[in-house]
């Protein structure tokens, strides 16, 4: 396939950021992350930043507008015009339906749906145990994905960091959020039969190899 619009969703701690990367490498993608684009904004105190921290820190989403404003802009980028991987969004129904419009101005439309599919209790040790790379959004874990040198970005050398709304407590708003307000999203997506459901309790690579046959 030459080009490829497709996006990742599933609840917080599902996999998304870490198999975003590597579904970006294999098929030329660009990759658009909402949760890294909203942290950049948020550590720049843009005024973006300013509007989006206080629903971030909480685990409540940021508005569909902002959202919607950052996609639009971003998938204008001339390293998108091969097709692109958006991870986190959309994470509404109404996000759904922009998205869906924006594409059709452009004559196109989301081939596929990756669908991290996992049960709740497994993505508290996933969240807390998470260290990630600020700059690139590169993701860790202290248990399943330890870096070579502890604290440290295996590429630059830099010091990783824990998100704030990384607990046990903003889990659970985050979770109440998925359940409320993306797992509609995964339904209005099946019923156009675009939805592939990824096993994403498995090691890394064997969700790695579901994501390869879902989008080949
Ligand atoms: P965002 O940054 O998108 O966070 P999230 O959806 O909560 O997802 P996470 O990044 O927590 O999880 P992930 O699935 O990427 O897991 P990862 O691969 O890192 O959003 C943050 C906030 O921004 C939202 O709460 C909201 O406020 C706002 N926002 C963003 N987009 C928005 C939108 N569209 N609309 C409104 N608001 C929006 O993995 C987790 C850990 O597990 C890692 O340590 C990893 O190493 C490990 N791991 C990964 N896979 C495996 C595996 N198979 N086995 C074992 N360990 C694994």
């Amino acid at each position: 396939m030459n080009y490829l619009i497709s996006f990742t969703v599933g609840p917080p701690g599902s996999g998304k950021g870490t198999q975003s990367p590597l579904i970006k490498d294999e098929f030329c993608l660009c990759h658009l992350a909402t949760g890294d684009m909203l942290r950049a904004a948020v550590a720049a105190k843009t005024p973006l930043g300013i509007k989006a921290k206080e629903a971030m820190d909480r685990g409540e989403l940021v508005s569909d507008d902002l959202v919607v404003g950052i996609i639009d802009e971003a998938m204008k980028k001339p390293s998108c015009q091969k097709g692109f991987i958006l991870d986190g969004f959309p994470r509404t129904v109404v996000q759904a339906q922009k998205l869906d419009e924006m594409l059709a101005r452009q004559g196109t439309k989301i081939d596929k749906v990756l669908n991290f599919a996992i049960d709740d209790a497994i993505l508290e040790e996933r969240i807390t145990g998470r260290w990630i790379h600020g700059a690139s959004g590169r993701s860790y874990h202290n248990k399943f994905n330890p870096p070579k040198v502890s604290g440290i970005d295996d590429v630059t050398g830099e010091p990783l960091m824990q998100r704030k709304d990384d607990t046990a407590e903003v889990l659970k708003s985050r979770l109440e959020a998925f359940h409320r307000q993306t797992e509609p999203v995964i339904d209005y997506y099946s019923k156009k039969g675009l939805v592939a459901n990824l096993h994403a309790e498995k090691p890394p690579k064997e969700v790695t190899t579901e994501v390869q046959k879902a989008l080949s």
